[in-house]
């Protein structure tokens, strides 16, 4: 719900949980007043929220003599650079005058019923009108013309906000946009810690607590892709905000490109949260009559603890940020030839692999990379995508058909935004990666990045995957990107238009995505990016889940997957058994660890079954089974992290939709000789009802399960054990 108080010329956006106002203080300031827990209030005005006298202070430039007041001191709205805000502005544009200060004003706004679609960019969307409601607050610089519409949507049920700014020109010069964020929101208090989700290649997303401090803090990524270094989430929480209680505020951009995320304190002790793309490396000429958008932000509040703002993240993303006919319905167990055979195989390899993968109960036969060009190494063919007839003499749609023909359905890896440069395809085209004339074009695993700015290179992407999928029967494709960009430019962006490139690129990057997953809804689509380079929200609009990492060691995803659920579902996780030692630690981790811990995501394999013993293979038919009849509960549940790994015990406990079903995945990282018994106190039970641990007579009231708790104790290095109780 969202409220407009005429007097004060004060905004209240209400969800079910959480209070978000602003208002026009002295009728011409934007000023934030208050996120938090819900108010209901008639009437509100400046006073409740902030003490105006205060901001008299020495040293800071008073806007107006008439109001005494300065910018700087002020929480603001939306700030603009060229103003008494000394702080990190929201916008910040450079005019044909040299000018660098925008000085906005209200113009008017429109408060609506349901969301309207973002143009190119993903969103969080409804599916009836009344889910949400939008303020358009637009507001504008008489000077020079811009008018910036601060859009804001209310998810009343869903309990978050969204934040995404539209700029038009209507001035008669051009500006250059040099800063565009989507969220900017000042804080009293500099009271809180920050988390985020530091990585890299093969352990991506390790959460980070730390203080906020009087300093600038912030992650970004200036590598093209969201990355796997950083995460474009982050959190404040408070000093003693834990899993179940406390507040905790989530800021994450619905965006795979470039970004910046964090917080700014003042000497007073206010900090400013911030989060939108990267004004680094981005440059936007917008001439008169353009528009320019940003990407969204999807801000959460919850004063039950980091699993809470994990809790709204998830459901929000599972239900309105994932779309189409995989969304809701169960996806395959896959089993992913990669780690099986690398580059080394032919279909009669395959066959092998999927005859196997069959009897155990493997839906989907993925054939990861290897299968065109020549390619028999990471050093040749990227972009030249028809089949190696030596590797698969009867094509992919032979091999697709001897795959279906066992019952099983088959899948595809492509790299589509690469190119190697022993490539047909870099011969001809050899200006259509990105480059900058004269200078180096380096290369990372032998391979450039295609110019996803240029229509003729996403057309010629879109065309090679719309004619490969329409040649053989395929079922899922697995979309890779697997280098970072350099040696930025583009041969046909103009020179003053070259920082447009990053985004650029991504807006042809979602383009083709948009064009292709239309064309196929009938294919799931996995995005993939040396494992979970490019594990952001933008990416799951188009495609429903993400490979989480190329780590799959037990025990290193445990942590992978606990960091990236602090705001994304388990839903959206590729998770996959592969053999041991595992190729990226070495680690040697019993079958059910890696089942136990791989189950809760996207469920697959990625060795080649014919190497286990008969007994690992009848542990694996039993996983299957208990993932088809538990997947649901992991997918669409609630998640309560009820121990976290930095304990070394590790607990995550699921509730069904229907809150008829629990299912508790307990494992140890490693054990502790004649370790004590620890009682896990269950969450989010009804007390009164009564709950039956499956394969036992035992039956727990909610009361005692969630007060006394249940013994937990694992013994060995690695163990793992899955318990579900069901309510009577
Ligand atoms: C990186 C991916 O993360 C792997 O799963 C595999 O698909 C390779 N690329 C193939 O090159």
């Amino acid at each position: 719900m969202i409220k407009f108080y005429e007097n004060s010329r004060i905004f209240h956006l209400q969800t079910k949980n959480t209070s978000y106002i602003f208002g026009f203080l002295k009728g011409k300031f934007l000023t934030h007043l208050y996120w938090g827990k819900a108010l209901s209030v008639d009437e509100l005005d400046y006073d409740m929220f902030i003490d105006y006298p205060q901001y008299r202070r020495n040293m800071c430039a008073a806007d107006y003599k008439e109001y005494a007041l300065s910018r700087d001191c002020l929480p603001m709205e939306y700030s603009t650079f060229g103003n008494t805000d000394q702080r990190t502005p929201a916008f910040h544009a450079v005019y044909e005058n040299g000018s660098f200060i925008t000085e906005l004003e209200y113009d008017s706004h429109i408060i609506y019923d349901g969301k309207k679609g973002i143009l190119g960019l993903p969103y969080v969307y409804t599916e009836n009108e009344d889910e949400a409601q939008c303020l358009e607050l637009t507001l504008k610089d008489k000077l020079t013309g811009l008018e910036i519409t601060l859009v804001y949507s209310v998810f009343d049920e869903l309990d978050a906000i969204t934040r995404s700014v539209r700029i038009i020109n209507k001035g008669t010069s051009t500006a250059r946009l040099e800063a565009v964020l989507s969220a900017v929101v000042d804080f009293k208090s500099a009271d809180y810690d920050f988390i985020h989700l530091p990585g890299a290649w093969a352990r991506e997303r390790h959460p980070e607590r730390m203080p906020v401090i009087t300093v600038k803090m912030l992650v970004d990524s200036a590598r093209g892709n969201s990355s796997a270094q950083h995460n474009p989430f982050f959190a404040l929480v408070g000093k003693n905000t834990d899993e179940n209680s406390g507040e905790a505020y989530g800021f994450n951009l619905v965006y795979s490109g470039n970004f910046t995320a964090g917080v700014e304190v003042d000497p007073y002790n206010t900090a400013r949260a911030f989060i939108g793309i990267n004004p680094f490396g981005f440059n936007w000429k917008l001439q008169s009559g353009e528009e320019f958008v940003s990407p969204e932000a999807v801000l959460v509040y919850s004063d039950e603890g980091i699993g809470g703002m994990s809790r709204i993240y998830h459901k929000l993303y599972r239900t309105r940020l994932c779309r189409g006919k995989f969304r809701d319905s169960e996806r395959y167990v896959l089993l992913n030839n990669w780690e099986a055979t690398y580059f080394n195989f032919d279909e009669e390899k395959i066959l092998n692999i999927a005859k196997k993968a069959k009897e155990v109960g493997v839906e989907l036969l993925v054939l990861d990379d290897g299968w065109f060009g020549k390619r028999n190494s990471d050093n040749c063919s990227l972009g030249d995508w028809y089949v190696n007839k030596e590797k698969l003499p009867n094509g992919l749609t032979g091999l697709a058909e001897k795959i279906n023909a066992m019952g099983m359905k088959f899948g595809l890896w492509f790299e589509p935004e690469m190119v190697s440069p022993d490539s047909d395809c870099y011969r001809a085209h050899p200006d259509w990666c990105i480059h900058s004339e004269n200078r180096i074009r380096s290369e990372a695993r032998n391979q450039l990045v295609l110019d996803l700015s240029r229509q003729d290179v996403c057309d010629y992407i879109y065309n090679s995957l719309f004619n490969i999928i329409s040649t053989a029967n395929i079922s899922y494709i697995k979309w890779d990107y697997n280098r970072t960009m350099s040696n930025i430019g583009s041969a046909l962006l103009d020179s003053d238009r070259q920082g447009e490139f990053f985004h650029r690129y991504i807006l042809g990057l979602y383009s083709v995505l948009e064009k292709i997953t239309s064309a196929f809804p009938d294919v799931l689509f996995e995005s993939c990016s040396s494992g979970g380079a490019r594990f952001d929200p933008g990416m799951l609009y188009y495609m429903p889940q993400t490979w989480t990492s190329d780590d799959t060691d037990a025990l290193e995803r445990v942590y992978i997957q606990y960091g990236t659920s602090l705001c994304y579902p388990y839903s959206c996780m590729g998770a996959h058994v592969s053999i041991v030692p595992n190729h990226q630690v070495g680690r040697i981790t019993p079958i059910s660890a890696r089942g136990n811990v791989a189950m809760q995501g996207q469920f697959g394999y990625e060795l080649d079954l014919n190497k286990l013993s008969e007994t690992e293979i009848e542990a694996v038919k039993e996983q299957i089974k208990t993932y088809k009849r538990l997947g649901e509960v992991f997918h669409k549940g609630d998640l309560y992290r009820l121990i976290t790994p930095d304990n070394n015990y590790v607990s995550n406990e699921f509730i069904s939709e229907d809150k008829n079903r629990i299912v508790l995945v307990n494992s140890v990282l490693r054990a502790v000789p004649n370790s004590p018994v620890y009682y896990l106190l269950l969450k989010g039970l009804d007390r009164e009802a009564m709950y039956q641990i499956e394969g036992t007579e035992k039956v727990l009231s909610g009361a005692i399960l969630m007060s006394s708790g249940i013994p937990y104790k694992l013994s060995n290095d690695y163990a793992s054990k899955i318990i579900v109780l069901n309510k009577l």
